[in-house]
């Protein structure tokens, strides 16, 4: 890892390393200047909806998988289903708790992924859902013993904190991430939640990509996917269409409502999920910062450059090209919050998550307006950065919360009450 020094200048601060300067100060930002949304490769303006929708959007989608992300496959014709564990009183009796095995080819074997669900007992029909990826297994969200134990990789974590030893997890693990999932209270309000543990789908390290789900498309002699082929972001982002072509064939969900959120690099891949498939219903992005939901362009926080050099899996290889060159990115993260529209997006930043660049994060939610009212919607309902814990509930949601990077039951409140507001 890389070691961080501070320097103090000018009363400022600003956090460096030798390799890769990073800056914490507003205003030592330099100027720069935004990719327009609504202007096409040729030139010319966007004139119709249906302009945007048949020619634009595609464009700026080819160029987010070419540049960014890398392109991605379809729906493997091999895949299927298998229903797991069911405990009809979970939670005290308030909800159906099931597993769901996702196998990516034939047979039973390898690659897989485990979908945990939680549904409300007491629904009269098929419930609108969140989907939300997770670091530490499904096991970590909550604590019961009737979780299905994660045998796949797993961040190396202290034993004695965690439970997991050897990249497994262990029983002393189950509801070791518990303060980041409000379960209960997503229940309560009448929403399924669906949980995949990401490293099911790709271990999250730098291997070039011998283990996950990408070597299941490789071609013939094919080692490693191609410079404009996905990274791990765009096979977790894979994942979760994956789980949606689950969703539509079970009754008790209804798949034309299910919201997409992620925290952190599964903020990142909760948007790109979102921005490829129009099946999400919502989106949220939940301190994605860099590559997520903030400006690649402004300098504040983590920087192309960093994130490239230190996590080089999770982007495609094209994407190296534009370290210390951003200006040269044929888009801004703006445009990736623009491809969800007509959609419901919300954007949350924390106060103390500069690296995240909280302002830069609500400047892209804001410019993705633009596209959000060409299309007759109200985009973001706020022009300056609002208060601390003030959520703006408009097409395009926001807030800045007090505290750190992390997931807590205020922005759960927030989601929950965009999603009744836009979902319900
Ligand atoms: C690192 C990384 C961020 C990422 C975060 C996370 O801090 O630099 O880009 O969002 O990890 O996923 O927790």
């Amino acid at each position: 890892m890389i070691g961080f020094t501070l320097l103090l200048i000018s009363g400022a601060f600003l956090c460096a390393d030798e390799e890769f300067p990073i800056n914490y100060d507003e205003s030592k930002v330099p100027a720069y200047t935004l990719p327009e949304p609504l202007r096409m490769e040729n030139g010319d303006s966007v004139s119709t909806p249906e302009q945007w929708r048949t020619k634009r959007r595609p464009e700026l989608l080819s160029l987010f998988q070419s540049q960014m992300y890398g392109r991605s496959p379809g729906r493997p014709a091999a895949m299927h289903f298998r229903i797991g564990s069911k405990d009809e009183q979970a939670l005290g009796g308030k909800a159906v708790r099931k597993e769901v095995s996702v196998y990516f080819a034939a047979g039973d074997g390898e690659p897989r992924m485990d979908i945990l669900l939680y549904l409300p007992k007491q629904a009269t029909g098929p419930v609108p859902l969140f989907l939300s990826m997770n670091f530490l297994g499904n096991h970590a969200i909550i604590s019961d013993p009737g979780i299905t134990l994660s045998s796949h990789w797993m961040q190396e974590r202290k034993e004695e904190e965690y439970g997991i030893v050897d990249h497994h997890a262990k029983e002393k693990s189950r509801g070791c991430d518990a303060e980041r999932w409000a379960v209960e209270k997503v229940i309560s309000r009448g929403y399924g939640l669906a949980t995949i543990y990401y490293g099911d789908i790709d271990p999250d390290f730098d291997d070039g990509f011998k283990n996950g789900v990408q070597p299941l498309f490789y071609k013939p002699g094919q080692t490693a996917p191609a410079p404009d082929e996905w990274g791990a972001i765009g096979a977790w982002a894979w994942g979760l269409s994956r789980a949606l072509d689950y969703f539509e064939t079970d009754p008790a969900i209804d798949a034309k409502r299910v919201a997409v959120m992620g925290h952190s690099r599964l903020g990142k891949t909760a948007l790109w999920a979102g921005a490829q498939d129009e099946r999400f219903a919502l989106v949220i992005s939940n301190n994605s910062g860099c590559g997520g939901a903030s400006l690649s362009r402004r300098w504040f926080g983590e920087t192309v450059t960093r994130i490239n050099h230190v996590f080089p899996h999770w982007f495609c290889d094209n994407f190296q090209q534009y370290n210390d060159n951003e200006k040269a990115l044929p888009v801004d993260q703006h445009e990736l919050i623009a491809l969800i529209a007509p959609r419901p997006v919300y954007v949350a930043s924390a106060e103390d998550d500069k690296w995240a660049d909280p302002r830069g994060e609500f400047l892209s939610a804001k410019t993705a307006s633009t596209v959000y009212r060409f299309l007759g919607k109200d985009g973001l309902g706020a022009e300056d950065m609002p208060p601390i814990n003030q959520s703006v509930q408009s097409t395009i949601g926001y807030h800045i919360r007090t505290g750190k990077h992390g997931v807590t039951d205020y922005d759960w409140e927030q989601y929950l009450n965009f999603a009744d507001k836009y979902m319900k």
